[in-house]
């Protein structure tokens, strides 16, 4: 199979981390190319939880090396503490298990204040407050720092200077706290200090190692629901999330990105404002929350649920450029009473195969649902696709018809055996 990109083919938190760390199994590189620590990966490894932010899913593989790519924004004291969480359970990456692309851009202490301040106001967007917007903000108006910048002191100094005095006047206009070089600059040095090891031009590191025929991971975070350009705009993040965004992302070439696996949830879920034609308010709603245990792993935010849509899938496969989806959470659905799935939306008196472009459009249509056959008892244990039950069996057929992309592999529980391969997709190599 080669490459692989793996990205979130809704509103993001499709259960990426296992589908991502199944198929580390075959790489020998594993690369995030965007985002920063607004993403969050459950992943459960011998019985172990363990929630990743910024660091790539792959990181709880020994012998495989983690890159954070040219496109991502890390925010150093976050990165640490990942580090430090992965060493008490004695995963830390050595320096040469973990790059860190020397191109990422920076997300430091004033970002964060910004987006949390932003969010205090009526216009929010309900963001992860993780400072994630403003720092895309500072390095499209090309006045961020960058990882290169932590390895020269006094460049550091003269950027922090430049950058305070741009982001202070904001900030006092939200009432917030003014900042100084002098506060900023002695724990950042400390910081530099400690990731200067992992710092590397990843770009260069990863076309030597394509040329040398390993295999790369590329690991998308969000969802292409989110994506800055495709997604439900303005309730976005503030980058690419789908695998046509890898290759800037990580430098390395098109032709190198592989098949593009999207990660779809057998039902949806949605953080922050936005629209969601398929929602389930009430006691419907809080039955899927409950079942699928939807809070979020990065705010602990209860997640909006709702029924599975086609129209967005349909979208997604498109724009992502999908060449397989991997359907999780598939169990969740047992024992649902009246599960539906919503195969078209009906808008200003026509029927609507894809999602209208803008976000309030979306929030008028009306969602045109088929029933499933309900189906109960647990799952977990059904290691064979041709004994799930008929309407899970349906459901994927439904979703192969509609979309038009083969679901290759069917998640039916956290652990990484409850999991069932279809078609030949292959997670080991
Ligand atoms: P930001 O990325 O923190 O700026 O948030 C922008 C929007 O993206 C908000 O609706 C967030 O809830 C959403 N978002 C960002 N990262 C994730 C994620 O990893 N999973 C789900 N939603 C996310």
């Amino acid at each position: 199979m080669g490459n692989l990109s793996v990205v979130g083919a809704q509103w993001g938190d499709e259960g990426k981390g296992k589908v991502v760390d199944l198929l580390t199994a075959r790489a020998d590189i594993v690369v995030r190319f965007a985002g920063g620590s607004n993403a969050g990966h459950t992943l459960v490894v011998d019985g172990k939880r363990i929630v990743v932010h910024l660091l790539p899913s792959g990181v709880v593989h020994r012998g495989k090396v983690c890159v954070l790519g040219d496109g991502v924004v890390v925010d150093p004291e976050g990165l640490l503490r990942e580090l430090s969480d992965l060493e008490a359970i004695g995963l830390r990456p050595e320096p040469a298990g973990l790059r860190l692309s020397a191109r990422a851009h920076l997300v430091l202490p004033y970002h964060r204040e910004l987006d949390r301040r932003r969010e205090g106001v009526s216009e929010a967007l309900g963001t992860t407050q993780r400072g994630i917007g403003p720092a895309y903000e500072d390095k499209m108006a090309r006045r961020g720092l960058r990882v290169c910048d932590l390895r020269v002191p006094e460049r550091l100094r003269a950027r922090l200077q430049a950058a305070v005095e741009q982001v202070n006047p904001q900030l006092e206009r939200l009432g917030g706290p003014r900042f100084t070089v002098d506060d900023l600059l002695p724990p950042l040095l400390d910081h530099a200090r400690q990731l200067e090891p992992f710092i590397e031009d990843t770009g260069a590191f990863l076309q030597r190692a394509l040329a040398a025929g390993q295999q790369v991971l590329f690991e998308g975070a969000q969802g292409v629901l989110l994506d800055i350009d495709h997604g439900t705009y303005p309730y976005v993040t503030s980058s690419t999330t789908l695998a046509g965004g890898a290759a800037a992302g990580a430098g390395v070439a098109p032709r190198d990105l592989g098949a593009v696996v999207g990660v779809a949830k057998a039902y949806v879920t949605r953080v922050g404002k936005g629209p969601f034609p398929t929602e389930l308010a009430g006691e419907e709603g809080a039955r899927l929350r409950q079942a699928g245990a939807e809070f979020g792993s990065t705010t602990g935010r209860p997640r909006r649920c709702g029924w599975l849509d086609l129209p967005q899938l349909r979208y997604a496969a498109r724009v992502g450029g999908l060449d397989w989806l991997a359907l999780t959470k598939a169990d969740v659905l047992s024992g649902i009473e009246q599960t539906k799935v919503c195969v078209a939306y009906r808008w200003r008196g026509k029927r609507l195969d894809t999602p209208p472009v803008d976000a309030e459009d979306l929030a008028q249509v009306e969602p045109v649902y088929e029933p499933l056959t309900a189906f109960s008892g647990s799952l977990r244990e059904v290691r064979d696709y041709e004994a799930l039950p008929a309407g899970l069996r349906e459901l994927v057929a439904l979703i192969e018809r509609e979309v038009g992309v083969r679901v290759g592999l069917v998640s039916l529980g956290p652990q990484r055996e409850q999991t069932i391969l279809r078609h030949g997709f292959q997670a080991a190599p």
